[in-house]
């Protein structure tokens, strides 16, 4: 098997390392040579976590995609530009494609896959969700027996680090994503992993699997941890909750929600527990009931081990793949983030003055919504209070409600902040 690659940094050098070092245990499952023939980077100079003796660098990675000999194109430099222009002219060259590329995916997934279908060649992407954790095949191999209810899941390495350490170590957020980036964790624009972006990326690619949908990224409502704060992790802490980044998606009457946001998930939770770079997803379906998906999100022989995974697919034509399976794809309708209904969690920053907890409780009364736990505290020379609340399950638009009430009134000192909670019940 003859194969190419477009990108030798983190993961493509992570590729390079583990097919070297493994490369007796992988040939007795794949049963043929994999042969690294030639690989596509931006600086032939440059120092590599990997020994590319015995492949052909190049600086034109449209010599990788249009290479006569080659069958499978692994595509590991990221973004949906030139990525996307090159892994088109790969399919019409009859190759196969493995990408690690979930923007690419939530992006242009949908035209991608149905070209790959056209040209009957294979188009897989393990790599793309959670790092190493082989949740795609679990969701269509494993669980093909299963209607999936819902797919709830820390789905960003760099994400989690971040909040993980906030919480042990009281370490400033961006110290925290300095240091992920160091490690290769981040993306090339961090921004996509501290806004949510990456994380929403990978929720579209698990709904289309698990749901039978086609990728809806731009339909997802999407929150990152930018505005989480040390006070907001303290009183969660108080309260018997950790705050996770989860991408959740969910059945629902009219269609499916899906949604990405911090969330406080209590402390008893097995997810409240995967702590740094970890990544895990639980599953709910109908035949197996909540089965959970642990391991690491980000790195660069953790995600090897997903790319070379697809290499073996494809070696072995497994028959139960993204490709084949995408002709049914259909688009099912995503629930209006409004409409959904949660527990929440409010942290407010008011005057204390006679008489404003009363006040700030009859807000909540105003609308019909129980109060499940209070915390208030005497915080600085201002005399301010932070008051943290959890309610009971509200809509979001209720909670907006409540949030505009709450900052229009006179002893409103700050933005109130929200945050969903959810029991994973
Ligand atoms: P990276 O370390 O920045 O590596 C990107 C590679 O692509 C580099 O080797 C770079 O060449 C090459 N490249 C970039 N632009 C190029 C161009 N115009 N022409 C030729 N080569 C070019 O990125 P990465 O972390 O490995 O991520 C690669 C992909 O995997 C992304 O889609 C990412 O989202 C995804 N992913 C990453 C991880 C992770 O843990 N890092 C995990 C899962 C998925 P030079 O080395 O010469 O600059
Ligand atoms: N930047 C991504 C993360 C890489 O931190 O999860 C893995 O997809």
């Amino acid at each position: 098997m003859k194969v190419g690659i477009l990108g030798l940094g983190t993961v493509g050098g992570g590729v390079v390392n583990v097919l070297q070092k493994n490369s007796k245990s992988i040939k007795r499952r794949t049963g043929v040579e994999i042969e690294l023939v030639i690989a596509g980077v931006r600086d032939i100079s440059k120092k590599r976590i990997c020994d590319t003796k015995k492949i052909h660098l190049t600086e034109d990675p449209f010599e990788v995609v249009n290479h006569p000999d080659i069958d499978v194109v692994l595509e590991l430099i990221g973004g949906f530009g030139l990525a996307k222009e090159l892994v088109e002219k790969a399919i019409n060259n009859g190759k196969h494609i493995i990408t690690a590329n979930k923007a690419l995916i939530g992006n242009h997934g949908n035209e991608l896959i149905k070209l790959a279908n056209k040209k009957k060649v294979r188009f897989l992407f393990e790599a793309s969700v959670a790092g190493g954790i082989p949740i795609i095949k679990a969701l269509e191999q494993g669980l093909s027996a299963n209607n999936v209810e819902s797919v709830a899941g820390i789905i960003n390495g760099t994400g989690n680090f971040i909040l993980t350490d906030m919480k042990e170590k009281g370490r400033d957020f961006n110290d925290v994503l300095k240091e992920a980036q160091a490690l290769g964790y981040a993306e090339e624009d961090p921004t996509f992993d501290i806004e949510g972006i990456d994380a929403a990326h990978k929720l579209s690619i698990l709904a289309a699997i698990a749901f039978g949908t086609e990728i809806q990224f731009d339909k997802i409502y999407t929150k990152g941890i930018s505005n989480i704060s040390t006070e907001d992790i303290l009183h969660a802490t108080e309260l018997g909750y950790t705050i996770k980044h989860l991408g959740i998606a969910k059945r629902a009457e009219n269609g499916i929600e899906l949604r990405v946001h911090p969330t406080l998930v209590p402390n008893n939770k097995l997810i409240a527990q995967v702590d740094g770079v970890m990544n895990a997803v639980m599953v709910k379906s109908d035949a197996l009931g909540t089965s959970l998906y642990y391991g690491p999100g980000a790195g660069d022989e953790a995600t090897a081990s997903a790319v070379i995974a697809d290499l073996n697919d494809i070696i072995n034509n497994q028959t139960s793949n993204h490709t084949l399976g995408w002709k049914s794809q259909q688009k099912i309708k995503v629930v209006d983030n409004n409409s959904i209904h949660s527990e929440f969690f409010l942290r407010l920053l008011v005057t204390d003055v006679k008489g404003v907890l009363a006040k700030v409780t009859g807000i909540f009364n105003d609308h019909n919504v129980s109060i499940e736990a209070l915390i208030q505290k005497q915080v600085d020379e201002n005399n301010n209070a932070h008051i943290a609340i959890t309610t009971d399950k509200v809509s979001t638009k209720t909670v907006m409600s409540i949030k505009d009430k709450i900052e229009a009134s006179e002893f409103n000192q700050a933005d109130v902040q929200i945050i969903h909670i959810e029991l994973l019940d």
